[in-house]
């Protein structure tokens, strides 16, 4: 057997999209990407979408149209990617690390509480989503994270690299907060190679974002070189970056937007799977689901080894290996990395939760083209090693 950990299924329109790029004889961002944008928006409920390069783009053009500035101190889950942090230090900001929910790995409505009581004068929040699955964002008592958020008058910037397509109540994310990012990187759950979405409600945010994503240009200058009657003349009102997605990998976006429930349906068919051979595994915990299955975009499966489990983590992984089974760690939390525990002084015992995930977290494969018996074949296998 060999079952890597991630695999993209390219089973749709794909092929047919790019060959449509590739004719037209035009390979960076036109119509495609004005599609996929109005199209994305359309799925998840937004007013606005900004297709970019990466999300790592989305978040940084995000913190800037918000008004993130120098000094500004900014709330990040510890257990998350680097690049939810690391746009703060683009605008030089401060991220102020928080702890994480066992089970979920989610940050609470408790946990955002203590952090703006120690830390009072917080400016933003970046939401991760951590898996796929969406924190409490709203409660009928107001006590939800975006209704504590805006009673503190603290912006959310919703990091939902793994949200898609992901809902709370009967909403997806992208319809709530002031501004959210998703991204379309190679093992995300749609890819377009390499992308990103910026959504939002907001005209304001838009269209900073829009004019930022291309060099601070005031107008969408590639329609000059596809339209012969438009104008050649631009300004520049501000040192933008260069983040735009071109035409290309918006075509591999549209095909796989069109697959994106069928998609979300499969990883839950491999999450429903794993729940229910592992449930009475005693070395390990399972990932905690809040809320309906359906409501899951199912990106990652990660568990957790135990403390006493007759293997480690990192055994663990070494062990599957040995069986032909990719696995991966999510993550490596930020207050052990060498630059944020540095420059911020950092110690893991203000993260008890995020330590317990930590030193025994594995994400297992989940994707769409894993087949029961691949399924099986793991279960079985992790079911060896840990008795
Ligand atoms: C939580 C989180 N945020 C942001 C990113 C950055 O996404 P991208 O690679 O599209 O820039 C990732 C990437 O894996 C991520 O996991």
């Amino acid at each position: 057997m060999n079952i890597p950990f991630s695999k993209v299924p390219l089973a749709g329109n794909e092929s047919r999209y790019l060959n449509e790029v590739l004719e037209s004889g035009w390979l960076t961002t036109s119509s495609k990407a004005l599609i996929f944008e109005e199209l994305f928006a359309g799925f998840v409920g937004a007013k606005y979408a900004c297709a970019v390069n990466s999300c790592t783009a989305a978040l940084h053009l995000a913190v800037e149209a918000i008004g993130i500035k120098k000094g500004d101190k900014v709330l990040v889950p510890s257990l998350t990617f680097t690049a939810s942090a690391e746009i703060l230090r683009y605008m030089e900001a401060d991220p102020v690390f928080m702890d994480v929910e066992y089970g979920t790995g989610l940050i609470t409505p408790a946990l955002l509480k203590e952090a703006i009581r120690v830390n009072r004068v917080i400016k933003a929040l970046i939401l991760v989503h951590y898996g796929g699955q969406s924190v409490i964002l709203t409660t009928s008592d107001g006590e939800g994270i975006l209704d504590i958020c805006r009673r503190s008058h603290i912006s959310i910037i919703e990091d939902a690299a793994h949200a898609f397509p992901t809902k709370f109540d009967d909403r997806f994310i992208g319809s709530f907060g002031d501004v959210t990012c998703f991204s379309f990187y190679a093992n995300k759950t749609i890819t377009t190679g390499e992308g990103g979405m910026l959504v939002t409600d907001n005209e304001e945010i838009y269209n900073r974002a829009k004019i930022m994503r291309l060099h601070g240009i005031n107008r969408d200058i590639w329609a000059r070189f596809t339209d012969n009657k438009s104008s050649w003349e631009y300004d520049v009102v501000a040192p933008g970056f260069k983040y735009n997605m071109p035409d290309i990998n918006a075509a591999i976006g549209l095909a796989q937007l069109e697959k994106a429930e069928y998609f979300r349906a499969q990883r839950q068919r491999c999450a429903t799977f794993y729940l229910n051979e592992m449930k009475d595994l005693s070395s390990i915990d399972l990932p905690v689901c809040n809320g309906s299955m359906e409501n899951h975009s199912w990106h990652l499966f990660p568990i957790v080894i135990r403390p006493k489990a007759p293997v480690s983590r990192n055994e663990f992984i070494q062990l599957m290996a040995n069986e032909g089974i990719g696995t991966s760690v999510h993550y490596k939390p930020l207050h052990r990395m060498t630059y944020y525990k540095e420059t911020y002084n950092l110690n893991p015992e203000d993260f008890p939760n995020t330590e317990r995930i930590w030193n025994g977290t594995v994400s297992l494969p989940i994707y769409p083209e894993l087949s029961d018996d691949n399924l099986k074949y793991i279960c079985q296998t992790i079911k060896g090693i840990l008795s």
